[in-house]
């Protein structure tokens, strides 16, 4: 039911204003939809996530949880606001921006609020008091501690600044060139871009894991309602109703037809005015819903007698895929010692600050859809395909993201949004609330893993045979992907002769499980890293050592047969954390001897972790194209599809580009993802932007470059200097200067242009599994010291240091800012994160890692150039997070002996175990 609107008056960021709306309204909702205050971000509507922190009265308050109403005669200030106004602000802003505190941006505004708030009030911090302040705003991208830097830096100096004193060449730790408008509240992320006036799509969901349906009248539904435009179902799909990512398996639909087969699938939508669309409650639509039996375990799933989830997957088993080097069988049967071990893991959620969301609108004739993606091009071609529309009438615009990690490679609002928009002619908006968002995107594949391995008594590994089970949830996804990708990286980043793995998908009717950082291998690295230190225990052998003993080298062959001949950077990772490791256990031994004397509960452990990812599609073609030109007054434009997700992509492939032409940085402008304006850059994941884009920016910048030094004639040493309306070519003792307005621009206005693809060389894989599924690994190593309270069953980080071998460090800030990030997810997935449909469907039941649970984390940058990346880079996104977790449950059974195999180890969990010992 409509409520009616008042008004209300209060001042926003030092103006008064009257807002008219009704009464219990979301001041949140109020700011941004009536005052146009975009600069507040909605994360979670529940005072979960504190994006929405504004100011009331010079205080810190979600705005999701105050009521319009009681906003009424106070001073409400916002980022804008406060960066408009108090050098405060804007000193931390700048502080943020040189720290590289804001990664997608997308929780900055509230941090800096309460920043401001805290600073105000006290100007001499330390860390414990910035926690505490801005503990109420959750960041998924940073882990924290540059965060914590930002602010501590602000405060001491009282004059941070973001240098623009750089060239910003291949090195260079310049900010990141996207991030004035993170640190400034006016990035427009994906329900930023929409009019307030738009039509609203809401979307009804299954409220079971699986039901059969059938609508009532659904015309007498939109008749009886002013301001509801349409209903939309699978009726009203031109094209095809079902979408998917891999090829083959594209089985998922828009809108089930007449059965739901997982918990917050869509069936309908509906789409009006902002008012009506708010105003009917879920009991009011017309549907009627049938539940039945599912099965939500893969062992259930699996039975005889369990219902197909699709009638072409018997057994409702999704795909298979294994690697096999040797004879496993033979070489666990001559091994001196060996281990085994089951292990679990659980769903975890992406849970990135901002929900799915996007606008659409028909623009001069076309569809044109701004989302927050990972991936525009497929999202383009799904499009093509669910319209039946020609793809030249179709424009993917991506807006900011505010976080991925894997899940905004699949379609998720963009289907709704162009079917409404092609169905009412109107622009229209769709954002899922927390809930929705949390029920029907993709998760990381629980996994059910058994592996053995034995070793020479030297220590040597002479066999490993894993056997994984991933829950794969109603849809495909990238399960297929998933599947392929983790019998190759089963083994870690080690040398082992005799190998089996293999992993399969299973399909329940549990949400899909998709791609999150590690497509996988993050799971399999908790078994084999944890069964590495049995091992080692075994042979008593040191965990460091074992580990080095068997590493991965130039010129040793991995378990799918590739060798590379430079770049294997495993053995420097594991020999960078030695002394740091020496330190941490003989910190553990003294803490441990105090606690028994004092008779405390606390232990305190040292483990390590260590893990590799292959760049890339695995054996696939994976090509990027970038192009740049120069206009007529000298700007060098450069179009790089490569969504920025926070990784720094806007970043990074500019500064290889610049390096390539041999101009400052300053010296582009860049054009970002657009269908219409950007070649395809592919997809943002699998660590591949700054190795695959890169390298495309990299060709793009020699070919421009080149192209420049021919017009003049000018030797490949020369040195190249964009000027107005020039360019200035400085060779030896000889100097040229090209006129650029006297030269005839082309279509685009560009007076020089070039377009280069790079695609790796990769090969497939044979029948076993062998092949180069990958040009390049990344590798890693971490060190985790845990503090656990034997008492409690509590388990905390103390410090992690984490050595990641990046080939080269085209922006050693950035590096830090993902390595961190991926460590405070790495932390979250061993100790707190666990997906359970219809229980954690929020983020105040589901956990993720606050300021207070990342510990202080010191990167070591180690570079041993790969043979095809970028001036020898390698990617890193992914490696981030793979060691975390078993470094972490190593470090637990070094505090008080409990090997816990499955995650998260919650503390109940580790109560248990530690009672059972
Ligand atoms: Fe904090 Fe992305 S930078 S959520």
């Amino acid at each position: 039911m409509e409520v009616p609107e008042q008004e209300f008056g209060f001042k926003l960021n030092g103006k008064p204003v009257v807002v008219s709306a009704p009464t219990g309204e979301r001041l949140s909702e109020a700011l941004r939809e009536r005052l146009a205050s975009r600069d507040v971000k909605v994360g979670c509507d529940a005072g979960d996530c504190g994006a929405c922190t504004v100011l009331v009265n010079g205080s810190p308050v979600c705005a999701c949880l105050m009521q319009v109403h009681q906003a009424s005669g106070r001073d409400l200030e916002t980022l804008s606001g406060l960066i408009a106004s108090e050098p405060l602000a804007q000193l931390l802003a700048k502080s943020f921006l040189k720290h590289g505190a804001a990664q997608c941006g997308i929780c900055t505004p509230g941090m800096l609020v309460s920043a401001v708030a805290l600073m105000r009030s006290k100007r001499e911090l330390n860390s414990v008091e910035v926690e505490d302040s801005l503990g109420g705003v959750l960041c998924r991208c940073t882990g924290y501690r540059k965060i914590i830097d930002a602010v501590l830096d602000a405060a001491g100096t009282g004059q941070a600044s973001a240098t623009l004193d750089w060239s910003g060449s291949v090195g260079d730790p310049i900010p990141r060139l996207d991030g004035k408008g993170k640190v400034e509240g006016t990035e427009q992320f994906s329900d930023d871009v929409g009019p307030p006036e738009a039509f609203l799509v809401r979307i009804i969901r299954s409220p079971y894991p699986r039901a059969r349906f059938k609508f009532g009248d659904l015309k007498e539904f939109v008749e009886a309602r002013e301001g509801i435009e349409a209903v939309l179902t699978s009726a009203d799909i031109q094209g095809c109703n079902n979408f998917g990512v891999i090829p083959g398996y594209s089985e998922q639909p828009v809108f089930a037809a007449s059965e739901s087969r997982f918990r917050g699938e869509a069936v309908a939508a509906v789409v009006g005015t902002r008012a009506a669309v708010n105003a009917f409650g879920d009991d009011e639509f017309p549907i009627k819903w049938d539940a039945l039996p599912f099965v939500d375990e893969m062992d259930a799933a699996v039975a005889e007698n369990a219902h197909r989830i699709h009638e072409d997957r018997q057994g409702n088993i999704l795909c298979s895929g294994f690697v096999r080097a040797g004879d496993v069988e033979e070489g666990l049967a001559g091994a001196y010692a060996t281990v085994e071990g089951q292990f679990e893991t659980a769903f975890v959620e992406h849970a990135y600050i901002e929900p799915e969301a996007g606008f659409a609108e028909i623009a001069e004739g076309r569809l044109e859809v701004h989302v927050g993606t990972q991936t525009p091009v497929m999202d383009l071609d799904s499009l093509e395909s669910i319209l039946d529309l020609d793809r030249k009438n179709i424009r993917i615009v991506p807006t900011g993201v505010g976080g991925g990690f894997g899940s905004k490679l699949d379609i998720s609002v963009q289907p709704y949004l162009a079917l409404a928009a092609l169905k009412t002619g109107k622009p229209v908006r769709l954002a899922y609330s927390r809930t929705e968002s949390m029920q029907s995107t993709t998760k990381r594949h629980p996994a059910e893993i058994s592996m053995r391995i034995g070793a020479d008594r030297d220590g040597r590994i002479r066999g490993l045979h894993f056997r994984g089970r991933y829950n794969t949830g109603a849809y495909s996804s990238w399960g297929p992907t998933v599947i392929t990708r983790v019998p190759i990286h089963a083994s870690g980043p080690y040398s082992v002769p005799n190998y089996l793995a293999e992993a399969c998908g299973v399909h329940t009717n549990c949400p899909p499980s998709g791609a999150f950082r590690g497509f996988g291998v993050p799971q399999a690295a908790i078994a084999q890293e944890s069964l590495f230190d049995e091992l080692a225990a075994k042979l008593g052998l040191d965990a460091l050592a074992f580990r080095l003993l068997n590493a991965l080298d130039n010129g040793v062959s991995t378990v799918c047969g590739q060798v590379f001949r430079k770049g294997v950077g495993i053995k420097q990772c594991l020999a960078s954390i030695q002394k740091h490791w020496d330190t941490a256990k003989d910190e553990a031994v003294s803490f441990n001897r105090r606690a028994e004397t004092s008779g405390s509960s606390l232990r305190r452990g040292a483990g390590l972790g260590a893990g590799w990812y292959g760049c890339g599609n695995t054996a696939l073609p994976n090509p990027s194209t970038i192009r740049a030109g120069v206009l007529p007054n000298g700007t060098v434009v450069l179009h790089q599809g490569a969504v920025d997700i926070g990784q720094g992509a806007n970043t990074v492939i500019p500064q290889i580009f610049a390096h390539a032409l041999g101009v400052p940085v300053a010296c582009l402008r860049l054009v970002g993802a657009d269908t219409d304006v950007t070649p395809d850059a592919g997809k943002t994941s699998a660590s591949r932007q700054t190795y695959v884009s890169g390298n495309a920016a990299r060709l793009a910048g020699e070919a421009l470059r080149a192209e420049i030094l021919r017009r003049c004639n000018a030797s490949r040493d020369a040195e190249i200097r964009m000027r107005r309306g020039a360019v200035e070519v400085a060779d030896g003792t000889r100097s040229h200067s090209i006129d650029l307005g006297r030269m005839k621009p082309d279509p685009d206005g560009y007076v020089f242009r070039v377009a280069e693809t790079y695609n790796p060389p990769t090969k497939p894989l044979d029948a076993n599994g062998q092949g180069a599924p990958y040009a390049q690994y990344g590798y890693a190593a971490q060190l985790a010291l845990v503090e656990v309270d034997t008492a409690l069953g509590t388990a905390k980080a103390i410090r992690i240091v984490a050595a990641h071998d990046v080939g080269k460090a085209i922006n050693p800030l950035l590096i830090e800012g993902q390595v961190q990030g991926g460590i405070a997810q790495g932390l979250g997935m061993a100790l707190m994160e666990e997906f359970i449909p219809g229980r954690t469907e929020n983020l105040h039941d589901y956990l993720i890692p606050t300021i207070g649970d990342v510990p202080p984390v010191e990167t070591i940058i180690v570079e041993e150039p790969d043979e095809h990346g970028p001036y020898g880079a390698k990617g890193l996104g992914e490696h981030a997070l793979i060691p975390t977790a078993p470094a972490i449950l190593n470090a637990i059974s070094n505090a008080c002996g409990v090997r816990m195999t499955r995650v998260p180890v919650t503390p109940s969990r580790l109560l248990e175990a530690i009672k059972a010992r």
